[in-house]
């Protein structure tokens, strides 16, 4: 039985005050039965981390570096992340693959270093708009999936999820209807099964993300195969996110 996730990804968004506050919100509200994450901005991550300690709320970075030290100005490690309280990663952003340009095999390196220095990791994948067209959908987030865990044992892969963030769907206002997003999240744990075994195909946590609101939250997480959600411009705000929160339990 997989718990459901939900996770705020806050982007360049918010001040320090502000995310102080908002982490404070979510940590004081009751959830059971449901994971929560937060995803904040590099420089507000000690302060959230505070916030939220000792609380059922994880906390982590929206990015960190491939390498684990030394002369890579500009960088965060897993390992500084993981030294203020941070336990999870989120890797391949679709805003990081495609406004930075990461690619898949930098990706990897990303969420290999992440796992050997201790944190948890979430993996996004996602088509965009041209893809599907193309009829390439299925296609392009096998490939950013199976690179982005190629050679991980099991013991990595049960500290992972997937979140499939359809590029098309991201801050855009469009979400994925119910049945686009469950073909994809279907699709994507027989990929993980075909590669890895039934095992961790039934155990990894596929969570779904762009434009979820609390009037879509239930009926997307209702779908078998969608584990959770990923929300951006809406984890921003208490009286959204919180509900979104509640539509998992
Ligand atoms: P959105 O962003 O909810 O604003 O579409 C989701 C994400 O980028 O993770």
């Amino acid at each position: 039985m997989r718990t459901p996730y939900v996770a705020g990804n806050w982007k360049m968004n918010l001040d320090r005050r502000a995310a102080r506050d908002l982490a404070v919100a979510v940590r004081d509200h009751a959830v059971s039965g449901v994971d929560v994450g937060l995803f904040p901005a590099l420089v507000h991550l000690d302060e959230v981390t505070r916030a939220t300690a000792g609380s059922h709320v994880r906390v982590g970075g929206q990015n960190c570096s491939d390498e684990q030290e030394g002369a890579f100005t500009g960088e965060v490690s897993a390992r500084m992340l993981k030294d203020i309280g941070a336990t999870v990663a989120l890797v391949g952003h679709s805003e990081r693959r495609h406004v930075y340009g990461e690619s898949d095999e930098f990706i990897a390196r990303k969420v290999r270093r992440a796992l050997e220095d201790g944190l948890e990791v979430m993996l996004c994948v996602g088509e965009t708009i041209e893809e599907r067209r193309d009829g390439r959908t299925e296609a392009v987030c096998q490939a950013q999936l199976t690179a982005g865990l190629e050679g991980l044992d099991h013991a990595a892969l049960a500290r992972v999820s997937v979140a499939y963030e359809p590029v098309w769907a991201i801050g855009t206002g469009e979400t994925a209807s119910p049945e686009q997003a469950g073909a994809v999240h279907s699709y994507l744990r027989g990929v993980l099964s075909g590669a890895f075994g039934d095992e961790v195909g039934a155990a990894m946590r596929i969570l779904y993300g762009g434009s979820v609101k609390p009037t879509n939250a239930a009926e997307l997480m209702a779908v078998p195969d969608i584990d959770g959600a990923l929300v951006g411009g809406a984890s921003l705000r208490p009286e959204l996110f919180l509900p979104i929160i509640d539509a998992a339990s």
